[in-house]
């Protein structure tokens, strides 16, 4: 009886054990945070201003984290979510944890919650270290602890304003700014530019995916349609069927599959507004595409290279650039340079800036941020 009773306890425990294993193993999968702090980070000693003013470097952000990870003293961030809206959708799916119920990717210990009824019971609300809103608030009437911190994060331009501590955009004047890179841009590396010796100059070789027509798609897509052949996918001028292979694809891996079949691709954001690149110029560089960008002003400051991509800005008119396309998919020597800078062993700080204040890594850098403002007020309290 009793070495029955033994043998049934045993097998719970052994599945207990691979249940856990599984579920861990489910949870943490491989992170892409940058770890490696250059050899002077390791210095201890700092001065107050390196965590109170805001860095401009990348070498200035990283210093920032490695002292806040070490003065936070391994003290939990916990952080609920209480308006999702398309991040809850999307980004959410891409986040692991380790089985303590941290963010697995995460330099410091980052609760990072989508809010639910449990936290109402439990008041997890009132007691957490800050509350995070998309794109407009939703928020308490008044804040849960004197400390909390009310968070907005918004990529996009329009947003609605809320009584806010902390703001998380795709401005570089933001709390942390945030680009909308969602990978590491070292699987760029392996990405095998577009191959174009099966196409002449006179095949459709560029395509465009938009929804919204705004006055610059309006007039400028037929103007360069009056040239090239255009394969547009999206609302905006709509002339191609989305391929069958693609078709069962969610929206983004669908845009995605598209455009990975043709060379170039039109990067033509919504507005041009400073630190404002989105989606369309960052994913071509996964896909092995070359953009041709009409988009914030100072994009070229923190491209990858120069010759990574081409500015409509650049031509005298839309004649001569439809002409410059077309030279490059007849020249592969030439197209092919704009795919040099994937070979290259560095990368511009400006870029690796980006990469890193990225949209992969905002929930890290937020947690870190509202450690950071929680360190300093311990520093400066007397
Ligand atoms: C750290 O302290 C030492 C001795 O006080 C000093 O020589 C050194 O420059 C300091 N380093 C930094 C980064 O402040
Ligand atoms: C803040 O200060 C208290 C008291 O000095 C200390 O116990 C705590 O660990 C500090 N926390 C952080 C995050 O520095
Ligand atoms: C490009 O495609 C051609 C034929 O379509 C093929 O012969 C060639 O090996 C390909 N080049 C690369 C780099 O894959
Ligand atoms: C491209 O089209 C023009 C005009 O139709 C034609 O003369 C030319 O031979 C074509 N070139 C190629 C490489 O197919
Ligand atoms: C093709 O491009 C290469 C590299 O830019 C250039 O040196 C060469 O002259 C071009 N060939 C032609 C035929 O234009």
């Amino acid at each position: 009886m009793e070495a029955i009773k033994a043998m049934k306890s045993t097998r719970i425990y052994i599945l207990c054990a691979v249940t856990l294993f599984l579920f861990s193993n489910f949870f943490i999968i491989r992170t892409h945070r940058i770890k490696d702090y250059p050899v002077e980070m390791l210095e201890k000693n700092y001065t107050l201003d390196e965590l109170t003013i805001k860095p401009e470097s990348l070498t200035g952000w990283k210093r920032r984290h490695y002292l806040t990870r070490n003065l936070n003293q391994n003290q939990e961030v916990r952080i609920y979510i209480t308006k999702g809206d398309w991040y809850t959708e999307q980004d959410m799916k891409r986040l692991k944890y380790k089985y303590d119920g941290t963010l697995a990717n995460c330099d410091i210990p980052c609760v990072w919650k989508k809010d639910n009824w449990i936290n109402w019971i439990f008041r997890g609300l009132k007691t957490a270290d800050a509350l995070f809103c998309v794109n407009s608030p939703n928020l308490p009437k008044q804040k849960g602890w004197e400390g909390q911190k009310f968070i907005e994060y918004s990529l996009e331009i329009s947003y609605i304003p809320g009584p806010f501590d902390i703001f998380v955009t795709f401005k570089e004047t933001s709390d942390v700014p945030t680009s909308y890179i969602q990978m590491d841009p070292n699987e760029w590396r392996k990405k095998p530019p577009f191959n174009i010796t099966s196409l002449s100059p006179n095949s459709t070789f560029i395509s465009f995916v938009a929804s919204h027509l705004t006055e610059f798609r309006k007039t400028w897509i037929p103007t360069l349609q009056a040239h090239i052949p255009v394969a547009s996918y999206g609302t905006v001028y709509k002339n191609t069927p989305w391929d069958s292979e693609c078709k069962d694809f969610s929206w983004s891996n669908l845009k995605n599959c598209v455009i990975s079949k043709y060379p170039f691709y039109l990067a033509i954001e919504n507005s041009q507004v400073q630190d404002y690149s989105t989606e369309k110029l960052w994913d071509t560089f996964n896909l092995g595409v070359v953009p041709v960008v009409w988009g914030a002003p100072n994009t070229r400051s923190y491209l990858p290279h120069p010759k990574s991509a081409i500015f409509i800005e650049d031509f005298p008119n839309v004649e001569s650039l439809a002409n410059y396309l077309k030279y490059l998919v007849g020249n592969e020597t030439a197209y092919l340079e704009y795919h040099q800078w994937r070979t290259m062993k560095t990368w511009p700080e400006e870029f690796e800036k980006k990469a890193y204040m990225s949209r992969g890594n905002m929930e890290c850098n937020v947690c870190q941020e509202v450690a950071r403002l929680r360190v300093v007020k311990n520093l400066t309290d007397v």
